[in-house]
């Protein structure tokens, strides 16, 4: 789909036809993502935003991207605002994305983090973005494999994300072969338990570390405390750079002196409080 000039209908050529989509329904969508989110769609996403969108129109029972925007505009309110948000966002995710973060979990985060917690101390890690869960239960994995007895201690992995219906699938920790098939076989025979042929779900020593909530990282966030370890990986990257400067200010704000902040290969930090303490790896300036 290529987006002609404001309210002139697409070429119908690159088009599949189903429903007229002008620059002026692409810029409104756009401009929603963006408000309710921070997710900014450049105008070659138009192609993306066409397709996914597309079968919200249909499923509505409308019948052009125009009525589509009226409804959205003219009620605030309305759950097609959710609804939308899920279309829009990319939740491409899986186990033990990007290695070497588990590997540095294991070798620098976590041996001082297992100390504070044996001596009473509460440690807190937070998958911000945690899509399908696959991050927090990587996370959740790694943490086990070098601290078994980690539930006796306070030590807990706060898992969020802006969209609902991955936090429910993150919470019900259902997956396929495909899902934990970059899982270490030593370590998914522990934590992943085979419940139908092709269907997994994680052990209850996963979930027992865990707490999943819904969380838009551009709105308040309610959580008291700061944290050991915060994961946001290929989250910012759909972000404008002033967001991603206000996203990391406030991450900075919220890490521990000695905390970490891991972030996606594409992704860099923007700001002079975190320098570098690895690859994609951040701590805050002139801390440990
Ligand atoms: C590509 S996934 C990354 C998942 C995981 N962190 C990883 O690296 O595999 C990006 C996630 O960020 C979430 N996201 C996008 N905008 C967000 C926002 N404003 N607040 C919270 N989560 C957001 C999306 O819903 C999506 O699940």
């Amino acid at each position: 789909v290529s987006v002609s000039s404001a309210r002139s209908p697409v070429d119908p050529a690159t088009n599949d036809g189903e429903f007229p989509f002008t620059a002026a329904d692409f810029r409104e969508i756009a401009d929603l993502l963006y408000a309710a989110s921070g997710i900014h769609l450049a105008d070659a996403k138009a192609t993306l935003v066409y397709s996914r969108i597309a079968k919200r129109v249909r499923k509505l029972g409308l019948d052009s991207f125009r009525a589509y925007c009226d409804l959205l505009r003219s009620d605030p309110a309305h759950p097609e605002h959710a609804a939308m948000l899920s279309a829009l966002t990319t939740n491409v995710t899986r186990f033990f994305r990007e290695p070497h973060h588990f590997e540095h979990m294991t070798a620098e985060l976590l041996p001082p983090l297992i100390a504070k917690a044996r001596a009473g101390g509460r440690v807190r890690l937070w998958s911000a973005g945690c899509s399908a869960g696959h991050e927090p239960y990587s996370m959740a994995m790694t943490l086990l494999e070098a601290f078994p007895d980690a539930a006796r201690f306070d030590i807990r992995i706060l898992a969020t994300d802006i969209d609902p219906l991955v936090v429910e699938h993150a919470r019900r920790g259902l997956y396929n072969d495909g899902d934990v098939e970059p899982i270490a076989t030593g370590v998914r025979s522990k934590y992943m338990i085979r419940r139908a042929p092709g269907s997994w779900q994680v052990a209850p020593a996963l979930t027992e570390l865990l707490s999943f909530g819904s969380l838009n990282l551009m709105e308040d966030w309610p959580m008291r405390g700061k944290f050991d370890a915060i994961f946001c990986r290929n989250v910012a990257i759909y972000f404008d750079e002033p967001t991603q400067t206000r996203l990391f200010t406030r991450f900075a704000e919220r890490l521990t002196p000695d905390g970490r902040l891991y972030i996606g290969h594409s992704e860099r930090s923007l700001i002079p409080q975190l320098i570098s303490a690895g690859l994609t790896i951040y701590r805050l300036k002139g801390m440990p």
